[in-house]
């Protein structure tokens, strides 16, 4: 694997990926300055060689998302800034009134929030599950909550904070036969955890490019399953889409009924890339992220005064605390003393921590990626004990 070789990345170890990775895979970074300089032109706003050029290179990252993915139509991808805003065009754009939503504790702010202002402006019934002690729901917690209006499930796929995993085939395939539409939060499963929308009976799939398949900041998408009614979802924002210019109303057909605005090609293109890197590594990124969370773990736990917070599958997210020092105190030490980046506090998960007996001072977070290597853990684990040591002095 070929990474971005940068003077300064040598003082430093990141450990900040799922906040968004980094470095960033060469392939990524040289496509972004190849459409930069020669095809970054308006793509489907106009009929010359250059926008069309533009315009093939976002058709081939919408096929070649849409066989990742496993759905039939590449025009069933849609893109936009990030999984927030795909997540906020699902939730929103899918709700009605007196609709009743089941979700989870273990949603990111993300989903939360906009599903909190559907319910606080009386326009949804919300539910939430709390699942086993990992966050874990079964089905029969959500059978227990249905009714005869549910009719939405919002479901984080993998916890940024434990990296629990829910299992969303067995959930998904539930909802799909009781009539529920499933919205799945996939931003930090893409790209590690194997999804097929046909396979696991999700309805819409939300992700963000600049997690777990290496893109950079700034386009995100929403995958629609073959058999998903159109109908179901009001785009939330609309304007210009290069198509049927002459009709003052949103087209009706995807994707531009729900991209309106110039797209972020030069992103885009780095999310390509990113994919074909996860293509080509995804066995290799895998078990690093395995071996360097169990390794943590294993080295970890023999620390006095550390307590450890990791779900039910590996994937290299893992939050800790170090008995009698703030967590603000833990991730300054790191970063200032040791090179080390981590982040500390709520995650943007309240009710993650609420669930954790974290609340609400939250916790340290270290997330590993393929750049990673096991010397750095050892650095890790050198300076959480000499935190603990000279803080319980
Ligand atoms: C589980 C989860 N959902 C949603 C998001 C939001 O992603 P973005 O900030 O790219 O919109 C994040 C980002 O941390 C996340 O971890």
């Amino acid at each position: 694997m070929t990474t971005q070789s940068l003077e300064s990345q040598s003082e430093i170890i990141y450990f900040d990926n799922s906040a968004t990775s980094f470095p960033k895979p060469n392939e990524v970074v040289e496509v972004i300055s190849k459409s930069l300089r020669e095809f970054s032109a308006n793509p489907g706003r106009a009929g010359h060689k250059l926008s069309m050029r533009a315009g093939s290179e976002i058709f081939k990252t919408r096929l070649n998302l849409a066989s990742f993915f496993g759905v039939s139509n590449p025009m069933a991808v849609v893109f936009d800034l990030n999984a927030t805003a795909l997540l906020n065009l699902a939730i929103k754009g899918f709700a009605y009134k007196g609709l009743h939503v089941i979700t989870t504790s273990l949603e990111h702010n993300s989903t939360i929030r906009p599903l909190m202002r559907l319910k606080n402006d009386g326009i949804i019934n919300l539910s939430i599950t709390s699942g086993d002690e990992d966050g874990i729901v079964g089905l029969k917690e959500i059978e227990s909550l249905k009714n005869s209006n549910t009719k939405l499930l919002v479901i984080n796929h993998t916890s940024n904070v434990t990296g629990s995993t829910q299992p969303i085939r067995e959930i998904c395939k539930w909802c799909r036969e009781n009539g529920i539409v499933t919205i799945v939060d996939a931003s930090q499963s893409a790209g590690f955890e194997k999804i097929d929308l046909k396979e696991d009976f999700i309805d819409i799939l939300c992700f963000t490019g600049h997690k777990g398949l290496y893109s950079p900041m700034g386009v995100g998408g929403m995958v629609l399953a073959d058999e998903f009614d159109l109908t179901l979802l009001k785009p939330l924002k609309e304007g210009g889409t290069g198509s049927l210019s002459e009709e003052i109303v949103q087209p009706d057909f995807l994707p531009d009924i729900f991209e309106s605005g110039t797209p972020p090609l030069p992103m885009i293109a780095g999310l390509n890339e990113g994919l074909e890197f996860v293509k080509r590594n995804y066995e290799s990124i895998t078990k690093k992220k395995i071996e360097l969370e169990s390794y943590f773990i294993k080295r970890a736990k023999k620390i006095e005064g550390v307590e450890l917070f990791y779900g039910n599958v590996r994937n290299g997210v893992i939050s800790f605390r170090v008995k009698g020092v703030s967590v603000s105190k833990i991730t300054e030490i790191l970063s200032e003393d040791y090179g080390i980046m981590s982040r500390q506090g709520l995650h943007c998960a309240p009710l993650a921590h609420k669930k954790l007996g974290t609340f609400p001072e939250g916790l340290v977070r270290f997330s590993f990626g393929y750049s990673n290597e096991i010397w750095q853990i050892d650095k890790a684990i050198e300076a959480i004990e000499d935190i603990e040591r000279i803080e319980s002095e």
